[in-house]
């Protein structure tokens, strides 16, 4: 096992260049099952989870050669017939490895894909995923575990109304429509820019695909794809949360290699509490800001306020002057950050899906430990500004979506380091 040890107290200043998306590759590693042709993607993150979608694919048989150095992915499957069993043992540590049964259907006509399970921060269903297979004439069976879905005669597009928003089921839904006879219409999408990032993507190899409104989708289903290079988008919630760092340890962060207009909400709230930022269309530069206003946020889905920078937002507001408020709306168990902040020193009370954040606190290092992605870096971000040391054990967590952190905080002035234990 690793930990991080942070020694606070120091600020924050130079240049941090942005990686990929890992939400935006694991979508369009996934997709690429429908292709026989060649496949070049570039401005990868190297972080587990790309890792183990790369060794997924690998397992079922997909031509992938990544190239870590060049941060590059190779796919040729040039008509190979993939295997359509993706086992627990591969899902169990991504819960995004089921974004490949939308493809493998379309394109197979059939595909047992393990259910993903829960993970930290709630039960994670899939329910939303398997209404929009079916509507597109899927059967379906939960067995043993496993979801066994069939499509003898393949997909056939249609209209579909998502009951409720969700990023992984309609990335699922916008790929298995891509290989599907006809049109498929979806409305009530999930917007989030990687999902635009993937229809680029699908566009590029030849699927005519429209975005006919802010949440709804015209997909024509196309058998006969194209060869495709493709730059993966950058990562918004690195970029979000080296925002957040700068505003929470900064004396001047310049954040580049980012697109600002996608970062707008972020960027507001964060002006709201009084932070300085510099903003141009690819970098952002956050300045000491003297005095932390408190603010109240709720979570939503893309344009609104991120789930994903929930955990890490709540550490400036450790140092606001005042109460500040979080209403977690996406997810039913994301404040496991919250305990291991108050054994820092924070004051903050979580009732239901509400936190409650007094401020200022000072916070004291302690040994904390990491429960899931996005709760690790907030972690980080506490023991920046604690007093003493702070130990982050269960780095692994972190490991699967930030491209090496430690290496762009001492870059930037961090003392932070790795240890294994
Ligand atoms: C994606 O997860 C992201 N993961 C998450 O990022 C992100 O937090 C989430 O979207 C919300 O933005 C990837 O892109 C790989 P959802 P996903 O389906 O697709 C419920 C990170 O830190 N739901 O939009 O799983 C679900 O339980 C990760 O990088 C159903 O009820 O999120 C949740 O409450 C964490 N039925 C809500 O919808 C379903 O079939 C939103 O989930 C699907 C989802």
């Amino acid at each position: 096992m690793q930990k991080l040890v942070v020694k606070g107290k120091k600020s924050l200043s130079g240049t941090v260049k942005i990686s990929g998306s890992k939400n935006a590759t694991l979508p369009i590693l996934a997709a690429s099952i429908l292709s026989d042709k060649k496949i070049e993607l570039s401005n990868l993150p190297i972080v587990k989870d790309v890792i183990t979608m790369s060794e997924l694919l690998k397992h079922i048989g997909s031509n992938i050669k990544l190239n870590l150095k060049k941060k590059k992915i190779f796919i040729n499957n040039n008509g190979r017939k993939l295997n359509t069993v993706a086992p627990y043992s591969l899902l169990k540590t991504m819960r995004a490895g089921v974004i490949i049964l939308g493809p493998l259907l379309s394109k197979f006509g059939k595909a047992k894909v393990s259910l993903p399970g829960g993970c930290a921060i709630g039960p994670r269903p899939v329910d939303i995923h398997l209404f929009g297979l079916k509507k597109m004439g899927a059967t379906i069976k939960i067995k043993d575990g496993y979801i066994l879905a069939e499509a003898k005669n393949g997909l056939v597009g249609t209209k579909i109304t998502l009951p409720s928003i969700s990023v992984g089921a309609t990335e699922n839904i916008i790929i298995a429509a891509s290989y599907a006879k006809g049109n498929t219409h979806i409305k009530n999408c999930a917007c989030e820019p990687e999902i635009k990032n993937l229809t680029d993507f699908l566009k590029k190899m030849g699927v005519k695909i429209s975005w006919v409104n802010k949440r709804e989708i015209k997909v024509v289903g196309n058998q006969k794809l194209k060869s495709v290079k493709h730059k993966i988008m950058f990562d918004r919630i690195e970029a979000g949360t080296f925002i957040i760092a700068g505003a929470v340890a900064g004396k001047k962060l310049r954040i580049t290699d980012i697109e600002s207009k996608i970062l707008s909400k972020e960027m507001t709230i964060l002006r709201k509490m009084g932070i300085n930022l510099k903003i141009s269309k690819n970098e952002v530069t956050v300045l000491y800001s003297k005095e932390i206003k408190p603010i109240s946020i709720i979570t939503e889905p893309y344009p609104g306020f991120p789930t994903d920078l929930q955990a890490q937002i709540m550490v400036l507001m450790i140092k606001a002057k005042g109460l500040s408020k979080i209403r977690e709306n996406i997810f039913e168990n994301r404040f496991m950050h919250v305990p291991e902040l108050n054994r820092m020193g924070a004051k903050i009370k979580v009732k239901g899906n509400l936190s409650l954040i007094n401020g200022p606190q000072e916070l004291n290092g302690a040994e904390v430990m990491a429960t899931d992605l996005r709760a690790s870096v907030s972690l980080v971000l506490a023991g920046l500004i604690a007093k003493n040391r702070t130990s982050i054990n269960r780095v692994y967590h972190l490991d699967r979506g930030y491209e090496f952190i430690e290496k762009k905080l001492k870059k930037c002035g961090a003392n932070i380091s790795r240890l294994n234990y």
